[in-house]
């Protein structure tokens, strides 16, 4: 590779390599980055495929291919899990400690590259430098959790089951376990992944999205740098082929997956089929209720923002709003406010919403726009036209609005998974609640008021796994789960938090019986010992 395309894939300019020597060190200890091809991870070593098949990784703010990935062969996805099942016999029998300071180190090591890291995912995914930055910490997050093992894997224990008769528990890590990842938090959610899977003991093959593997390969590398032994985790890369190889493989006892509908019921089905365990998250379509009682200014703001934010490619983007009663008089101030954000490509200063991933994402949100206008919608704003200079060959789309849209219309029915925020109408809280438990998906809603009684009769009465109460995106922290819910989730143990370890792990139960009469004596025994009770 020239040294263009070093600073090419790096995200970087040339002021900035020549000022940071770090950046250097990134350049020369890790390969991968610098070249346009992306390597596999097997075995401890950054390889070339073998493969003839590949796939282009274009720019989206600009459609220019800045790299691509291998669909690796049959082989080099047999040599990279039969490289985790050779790592996990001594990785599982190492001590719990040494696995807590791998991940103690790791952290710091996150938070010493984040900017690395989120360059990344600008160059690869189009999200803005800052929302990159927020993807990573978010997976952060899950690292330094990561780091409480010793308190997360206790096990259980009752003494005196019956007379000298105790039972305990161990909670021991189950084997290979395989994450496949979306394209849109490509930090975040392969750190929901391998950490929790790995601290357990298990060893761990990653599949990232195919269209920004760069981040996952600097996860790798600085995992590796941590100290994570060879084969304790193994990256491929692919489609359709390494995803049934992967819930096929017998050695591969656990399937995690975030990503769409359609993928996630088919990984479900085919994993549990083969007998894995499988925790799928999948699509939603998240609904805002903005109460006329609710924080006009507040309320107005996080809906901008959650709506628009990573240009509404967030699972749980709150894509749909209720406006119930008179609230629905504030909508000519959420478009006034919607029409401020800055549409442009992620890395310039200032830009508020960056490009979709691909151009068919973008053709699917234009022609979902489109349907909804057909179908009777009011189309208050229209992003579909945006200019972004000197980007025009970029997948953008401004935000859009959509109102007076029923429930029966096909901009309601799909998850748009782009800058399109839609409203509904409500005349109370109670038919509120009745369209969002009427729609299938479950990952998270919210509800924006100043009334203590309005928002506790709404958490109890809505069926979703997540909820905000003046909280546009309540995804938990780690130290609670991922709740999805409903047509948003298959399986029945969520990610991360106490769930988490609960999915990495399986259960042993020892009842042991020490008779009394047995313990050594501190003299010997003159007496016959009794025999039985
Ligand atoms: C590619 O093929 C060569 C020659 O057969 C082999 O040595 C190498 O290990 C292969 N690479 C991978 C990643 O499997
Ligand atoms: C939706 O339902 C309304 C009333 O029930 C009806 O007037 C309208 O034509 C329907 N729209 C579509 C797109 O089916
Ligand atoms: C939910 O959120 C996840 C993660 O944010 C997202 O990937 C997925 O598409 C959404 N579906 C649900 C409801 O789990």
């Amino acid at each position: 590779p020239t040294t263009h395309s070093h600073i090419h894939i790096i995200g970087a300019t040339v002021a900035q390599v020549v000022e940071r020597v770090d950046i250097y060190h990134l350049l020369f200890s890790c390969l991968f980055l610098v070249q346009p091809t992306t390597k596999l991870f097997i075995d401890g070593k950054f390889v070339d495929s073998n493969t003839t098949e590949w796939i282009d990784i274009p720019n989206p703010a600009t459609n220019e291919v800045i790299g691509r990935v291998p669909k690796a062969t049959q082989e080099e996805m047999l040599a990279a899990v039969d490289s985790c099942s050779r790592a996990f016999s001594s990785w599982s029998e190492t001590s719990i400690l040494s696995r807590q300071q791998v991940f103690l180190r790791y952290q710091q090591l996150i938070k010493d590259n984040i900017k690395e890291l989120a360059r990344l995912i600008t160059l690869e995914q189009g999200k803005t430098l800052a929302d990159a930055e927020g993807d990573v910490f978010r997976g952060l997050q899950v690292v330094e959790h990561a780091c409480s093992i010793t308190s997360l894997m206790l096990g259980e224990t009752l003494p005196s089951i019956t007379k000298d008769m105790d039972t305990h528990t161990y909670r021991l890590p189950i084997g290979v376990c395989a994450g496949i990842a979306p394209f849109n938090f490509p930090a975040m959610i392969p750190l929901w992944m391998f950490p929790i899977g790995m601290v357990c003991g298990n060893t761990y093959l990653m599949k990232p999205s195919e269209r920004v593997p760069g981040c996952t390969m600097l996860l790798a590398k600085l995992l590796q740098d941590a100290g994570a032994p060879d084969g304790t985790l193994n990256i491929i890369h692919g489609q359709h082929a390494a995803v049934n190889f992967i819930c096929d493989h017998p050695a591969i006892r656990a399937i995690s997956f975030v990503g769409s509908n359609q993928a996630g019921e088919y990984i479900y089905e085919r994993g549990s089929k083969n007998g894995k365990r499988v925790q799928s998250n999948m699509g939603a379509k998240n609904h805002g209720v903005v109460m006329p009682d609710a924080n006009k200014e507040n309320t107005l703001n996080q809906l901008v923002g959650a709506a628009f934010g990573a240009a509404g490619q967030r699972c749980m983007a709150l894509s749909t709003a209720i406006f119930v009663g008179e609230s629905r008089e504030w909508l000519p101030e959420l478009v006034e406010r919607s029409k401020s954000l800055r549409v442009n490509a992620g890395d310039q200063p200032g830009a508020d919403v960056g490009p979709l991933i691909s151009p068919e994402a973008k053709a699917r949100v234009v022609s979902l726009i489109q349907s909804g206008e057909e179908e009777g919608a009011r189309l208050l704003l229209d992003g579909r036209k945006v200019h972004v200079k000197g980007f025009e060959n970029g997948n953008f789309v401004g935000p859009t609005i959509l109102s007076n849209v029923t429930p029966n219309m096909t901009c309601y029915k799909e998850e748009i998974f782009g800058p399109v925020l839609v409203v509904l109408e409500a005349e109370s809280l109670d038919e509120a609640i009745s369209l969002i438990n009427a729609n299938p998906y479950g990952n998270g809603t919210a509800i924006f008021t100043n009334n203590g009684a309005t928002a506790r009769k709404f958490t109890h009465d809505v069926d979703v796994g997540q909820i905000g109460v003046n909280v546009p995106i309540p995804v938990p922290l780690p130290m609670f789960s991922f709740t999805g819910s409903r047509g948003s989730f298959r399986g029945d143990t969520n990610f991360y938090g106490k769930q988490g370890i609960q999915f990495y792990t399986q259960i042993k139960t020892v009842t042991t019986q020490w008779k009394a009469e047995d313990a050594t004596l501190t003299s010997p025994a003159v007496t016959m010992p009794t025999m039985g009770r």
